[in-house]
């Protein structure tokens, strides 16, 4: 049995030139002064998003559905899939609005983001009368019958939105008053309810980083990781108003965040009068933390802004884009290409630059091995971890890189990291459109996970050995060909 460093050091001059040869023949290296038009492609070039709130009464407006689906690849329902419009009577569920706006945004390729299932406001009129284990009853009631209708749809939930003060203890609600666990609580059911999608906690006035509700949060999501309450993403809501304008430390927040294991997303960005210098900063921000893994303003139009008298969004009220618009789509075309090595790996990995797909399928193929990515038995069932296995052409063994990064197998089921850690097994589970299943196939050979960094590797060679995800390291057992 070959001990994993023999493996690293054996020195595969002939497979790596094969590797590079091989990538060079299919793929066509992307221009890395190219910039994107829209809002959501810019995005996509470091494998982010770029969403924005949609209110359902407003997609019969045709200026605000068509720059809506011009500039964003992700959705967030204003207000429709909150519990006043999911379930008005007790049991009794309603998705009409939720919905439309689901397949609107789904039938023009844009994700979803799910927004909120548990709340102090909002709240239909029985969930406000109820309280104590009534209303923790209820609470989980909902989480499940929502998620259930939504399973396998959305990328993210907010699971529980708001539920800190601003001096960085719990909000006081009913909600709290059933008991101190009732947030842990409902992550725990979200995530039963629906394993394939990222469960977040969303908040305003989080920003900054010495601010005592910051901290407080920071110290919850700490605690959960800790705990092994799964969580995996935190939203910060970016509501800059006059009182409250882009901190210095913003970056420092979120890397901070994304330091205990979670993705970050700025999730209902606005600004007081749309200042180019904060949409700018917050957006740069954001691209600077790998981890922060895209951006949503809250609405389209000034005029559809819940704060309308302060002109906060992109675009003004004929749907034009506004001088603000300009400075974020810089910034996100000032990115680099999706980060392609580990914050936390050690220092001296190569960053290689990904590459355009190719269109169709074909073999993956291990440098050190020759043999193919494979799923076991031809399997469909989430959570199977492929493996290395003597190419054989069949469909279990057909891969596609699509443009949203994701490498695909039987037409619609995605390659999968199940960590972000070295040791996590890589999967194949249902497409869902999250950075754990994007890859950058790069012109060195090797692939990386978009939200790891970390590069597919085997520990040997023989059919059978399991892939997962590992510090990239340059050697052989790392570099793969498509074919
Ligand atoms: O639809 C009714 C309409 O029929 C009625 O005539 C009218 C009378 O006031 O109200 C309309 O509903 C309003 C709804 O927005 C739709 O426009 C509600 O009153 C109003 O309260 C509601 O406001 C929403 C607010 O959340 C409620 O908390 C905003 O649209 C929505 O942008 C805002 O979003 C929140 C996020 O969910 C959480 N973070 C803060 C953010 C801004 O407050």
């Amino acid at each position: 049995m070959p001990t994993r460093r023999s493996l690293r050091v054996r020195p595969l001059i002939v497979g790596a030139v094969a590797a590079v040869a091989a990538f060079g023949a299919v793929l066509v290296m992307p221009d890395a002064n190219a910039a994107a038009g829209t809002l959501g492609a810019a995005a996509a070039q470091s494998g982010r998003y770029f969403g924005t709130a949609i209110a359902a009464s407003r997609l019969g407006d045709s200026t605000y559905a068509t720059v809506a689906a011009r500039e964003f690849n992700m959705v967030t329902a204003e207000n429709e899939m909150k519990p006043d419009a999911t379930e008005p009577q007790r049991g009794q569920f309603s998705f009409n609005s939720g919905d439309q706006i689901y397949n609107w945004a789904t039938q023009r390729g844009l994700k979803v983001r799910g927004h909120t299932l548990a709340w102090h406001a909002q709240q239909p009129g029985w969930m406000q009368s109820l309280g104590g284990s009534a209303l923790r009853q209820a609470m989980i009631d909902h989480i499940n019958g929502v998620m259930a209708h939504y399973r396998g749809k959305l990328a993210a939930w907010d699971v529980v939105n708001e539920a800190f003060a601003e001096n960085g203890s719990r909000r006081s609600s009913n909600l709290q008053s059933t008991g101190n666990d009732w947030i842990e609580v409902a992550f725990r059911t979200a995530r039963a309810a629906d394993p394939s999608v990222k469960l977040c906690y969303n908040d305003y006035n989080i920003e900054n980083w010495t601010y005592a509700k910051t901290q407080g949060v920071y110290n919850m999501i700490k605690d959960f990781k800790s705990r092994g309450v799964p969580i995996d993403c935190v939203g910060l809501q970016t509501h800059f108003t006059g009182g409250s304008s882009l901190p210095s430390n913003f970056q420092t927040t979120l890397s901070s965040f994304a330091a205990l294991g979670v993705d970050v997303a700025l999730t209902e960005v606005d600004v007081t009068n749309a200042s180019t210098s904060q949409y700018a900063g917050l957006t740069q921000a954001c691209v600077n933390v790998p981890r922060c893994i895209g951006i949503t303003v809250w609405g389209v139009r000034d005029g559809d802004s819940w704060r309308s008298s302060e002109s906060p969004l992109l675009f003004d009220n004929g749907g034009n884009k506004k001088a603000a618009y300009t400075s974020v789509l810089n910034a996100l075309n000032a990115a680099g290409p999706a980060p392609t090595t580990s914050p936390t790996s050690p220092g001296g990995t190569t960053s290689p630059s990904p590459s355009t797909p190719p269109s169709g399928t074909g073999r993956i193929v291990g440098a050190q091995s020759g043999r193919c990515l494979d799923v076991p038995n031809a399997s469909q069932n989430n959570g199977t971890r492929v493996q290395l296995y003597d190419c054989n052409g069949q469909a279990n063994q057909a891969w596609a890189l699509s443009s949203s990064r994701q490498l695909t197998v039987y037409g619609n089921v995605c390659l999968d990291a199940a960590g972000a850690g070295n040791g996590s097994a890589v999967q194949i589970y249902s497409c869902n459109g999250q950075a754990n299943q994007q890859w950058n196939v790069n012109s060195n050979g090797t692939i990386t996970g978009v939200q790891s960094g970390r590069c597919l590797d085997v520990w040997g060679t023989g059919n059978g050995q399991q892939v997962q995800l590992y510090d990239c390291n340059g050697q052989a057992n790392q570099r793969f060909t498509l074919s």
